[in-house]
């Protein structure tokens, strides 16, 4: 049996339970193809399914959905970027040597050298062809944050010269968000911290919140639409006005209102876009897969610009 390098992780806890690991190469179904991955993303999934770090009440339902002492699938990682060098018979989209890029959902198993995946979108998984233009970590950037941004965007229904706000916007979700509501037409306030007011800027927002100066609040505005790209768990005054400034017709909403859909139609589009260089993913830094543990440990301080990438080939 042929061998792989991958990083699992031994037991819920800190970023020190991932061991790097030989596995056997997984051998892909009559509907699977198998992928040669060269690049992963350390997201926040990736550090809740690790970490397990939920309140008690939740802890026991999550354990038995997600494994006891540690996850059932101990390889993690959701997001890849590689090559597809093996098909199955029934694979009808792609071909050997087709560089793809997509989320393995519910299936996790991107901290490897390998990983099987069906054509289809599921929940475990969806993949596309990769855009040709941007590196395989830029890939995963794409395919996480515009999966994110782009279902959520959506939802606002943007029309030209509408004001939106997306607060959150230097996290790889974030980042996207602003470059593809300006694509929309959207006269775009992004919302970060001061550090990272030049990165926003160079994404196309026309204004710029800093949530961490008081000031900010009284230069809010009345929105057509705002999307809080980091999520429920992080929060400041900044954004507790803006929701409550968000009465009627306008509509907030948050990265968290509902489940991410695995769409192979919009990773197209992502690509589409990509290519056209209308969006530009953001890495902040790349790991190799080695790293692991200091790539989780770095995600987990929540200041990144953008993704974190684990380079694995
Ligand atoms: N719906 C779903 O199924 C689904 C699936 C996956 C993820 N998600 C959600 O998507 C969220 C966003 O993920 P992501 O990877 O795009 O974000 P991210 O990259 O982790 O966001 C990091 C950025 O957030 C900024 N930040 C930190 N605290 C902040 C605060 N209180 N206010 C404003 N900005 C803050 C940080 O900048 P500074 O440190 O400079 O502030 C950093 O640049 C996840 O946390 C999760 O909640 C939802």
């Amino acid at each position: 049996m042929e061998r792989m390098k991958a990083a699992v992780c031994t037991r819920y806890g800190p970023p020190e339970v991932f061991k790097i690991v030989e596995r056997g190469v997984p051998v892909p179904k009559d509907d699977e193809v198998l992928i040669k991955i060269f690049a992963a993303s350390v997201t926040n999934s990736d550090i809740f399914i690790r970490s397990s770090d939920v309140p008690l009440r939740l802890r026991i339902p999550m354990r038995i959905m997600m494994g006891i002492t540690r996850p059932r699938n101990d390889i993690l990682g959701e997001v890849l970027s590689g090559e597809i060098v093996k098909v199955g018979p029934g694979i009808k989209r792609f071909h050997v040597g087709d560089q793809v890029f997509g989320l393995t959902g519910f299936s996790l198993g991107a901290y490897a050298d390998y990983k099987c995946m069906k054509e289809a979108a599921s929940r475990k998984g969806c993949i596309a062809l990769k855009p040709s233009n941007i590196s395989h970590g830029d890939a995963t950037s794409a395919a996480y944050g515009g999966l994110l941004a782009f279902q959520f965007l959506e939802e606002g229904h943007i029309q030209p010269r509408e004001k939106v706000l997306i607060y959150g916007a230097s996290g790889t979700s974030g980042t996207i968000a602003v470059q593809y509501a300006k694509h929309l037409g959207a006269e775009v306030t992004g919302v970060c911290s001061a550090e990272k007011i030049d990165l926003v800027r160079s994404l196309g927002a026309d204004k710029i919140l800093d949530y961490n100066d008081r000031d900010s609040i009284s230069r809010l505005e009345a929105y057509d639409f705002v999307l809080d790209s980091v999520g429920k768990a992080r929060t400041s005054e900044l954004k507790k006005a803006c929701k409550a400034l968000m009465t009627g017709k306008h509509k907030f909403v948050s990265i968290d209102d509902g489940p991410l859909i695995l769409s192979y139609d919009r990773l197209v589009h992502i690509r589409e876009l990509v290519e056209a260089g209308i969006i530009k993913p953001i890495t902040d830094r790349c790991f190799p897969l080695e790293q692991i543990i200091e790539a989780h440990r770095y995600v987990e301080r929540g200041h990144k610009s953008g993704n974190v990438a684990i380079i694995v080939n």
